[in-house]
């Protein structure tokens, strides 16, 4: 155990290079690919924390072999992301690759997976697509689909009928935009205007201008994790907070971590999501807290959640194969595979390989002082819409 966290912790950063004491057979090496640099360096270091959680609470060893979480920054470039899959399975003989902060970063390693036989379990990418890439893929984060369609359900439930949508020009972006739209226009809403801002230094302003003039009932948003303080500073500053237009999306704007830094002009704001660190479940206030105490204080958000359940899936699918670390008995085992989360239960769909989970309504409140998005509607076991409207 000392030694599997000792690695963890030492490859952090730099890249260990004892991989040789770690090549017996009673050793799994698995290969965490991160953005722990550069623009989504955020989620990477929730990633890399779940991670090491679940390694700490349940002991580097499950079904006789002894578990090592090799770390590797991949700074957000996919070619980088592909290299370091490549040599995870060449040089440490990896069993697992794991993460992959952004759905390029993900798209670039399933040839990898696939000719390896390695499985690819996705803990942040949230493009729907991604999962049909390779059938080597399982994920345990999220679709966008699965966030944005909801959110469309309830706001023409809840007196929204004319919204405009802003979202990050690509994967999950569009795929949010789609979703949100289809569902929202099929109910009889009018969506005003689609708005796309880039990837890369986003100047939110210029758009945010377009939102005020169109003056919808409300702006639906989706922006990567990391980039919602950004985001909701400037809307802010645009006096948008404050002229009528309800702020609403999937939960990625208003991300546990960055509430906090974003302050008061985040109140109100209702997202549709599959984590909240205020999920009031056991299981959660437990996580919460050991996850808090070994982080000095910092807040989980739904990328440590998603690594967090990644290892879950790992230690579960040894289980069944009673150590057993070829590629295709492992996927065999993940399929279906069940348990209960943070977030609260979770499943992998067998057909799809994707996770089902509860969609949870929430707003933006202040509890003792805090933001939160508090969670006050559950819509249970959602699958991603996207695979199941062409099965
Ligand atoms: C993605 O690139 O797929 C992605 C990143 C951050 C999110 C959601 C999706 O919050």
């Amino acid at each position: 155990m000392l030694r599997a966290i000792l690695r963890a912790g030492l490859a952090a950063g730099a890249i260990v290079a004892a991989s040789a004491a770690f090549a017996d057979d009673d050793v799994v090496n698995i290969g965490l690919i991160l953005p722990m640099t550069g623009q989504a360096a955020s989620t990477g270091k929730q990633e890399q924390a779940g991670a090491q959680l679940y390694l700490q609470q349940h002991g580097a060893s499950v079904a006789g072999k002894k578990i090592a979480l090799i770390i590797k920054d991949d700074g957000g470039a996919a070619d980088v992301t592909k290299r370091l899959a490549q040599e995870l399975i060449g040089n440490d003989k990896a069993k697992a690759l794991m993460g992959f902060g952004l759905t390029p970063l993900a798209l670039a390693v399933a040839p990898v997976a696939t000719e390896a036989k390695v499985p690819e379990i996705v803990t942040a990418a949230a493009t729907a697509m991604i999962t049909e890439k390779s059938p080597y893929i399982v994920r345990t984060s999220f679709t966008l689909p699965q966030a944005a369609a909801p959110m469309a359900e309830w706001s023409l439930k809840n007196g929204i009928h004319k919204v405009v949508t802003f979202v990050t020009d690509y994967g999950p972006g569009n795929d949010a935009e789609k979703w949100f739209s289809d569902t929202f226009t099929k109910g009889g809403g009018t969506v005003v205007e689609q708005i796309r801002a880039p990837l890369k230094n986003p100047d939110f302003a210029p758009f945010l201008q377009r939102v005020k003039d169109d003056a919808p009932d409300a702006v639906f948003v989706f922006v990567p994790s990391g980039q919602g303080s950004a985001f909701m500073k400037q809307f802010a500053e645009r006096g948008l907070d404050k002229s009528g237009i309800k702020l609403i999306g999937t939960g990625d704007v208003t991300d546990d971590d960055l509430l906090a830094d974003i302050g008061d002009p985040a109140l109100g704001a209702v997202t549709t999501h599959h984590y909240s660190v205020a999920h009031p479940s056991p299981e959660n206030k437990a996580f919460v807290e050991a996850f808090k105490k070994a982080n000095g204080g910092l807040r989980p958000n739904f990328m440590a959640v998603a690594a967090y359940d990644g290892m879950a899936l790992v230690y579960g699918a040894l289980e069944k194969t009673k150590g057993a670390t070829d590629g295709d008995a492992l996927i065999e085992a993940m399929k279906g595979a069940s348990w209960i989360s943070p977030r609260g239960p979770v499943s992998i769909d067998p057909q799809t390989r994707d996770i089902i989970q509860n969609i949870y309504v929430r707003k933006v409140e202040k509890v003792d002082g805090e933001l939160y998005n508090v969670e006050f509607s559950t819509i249970e076991a959602v699958k991603d819409p996207f695979k199941a409207a062409k099965n």
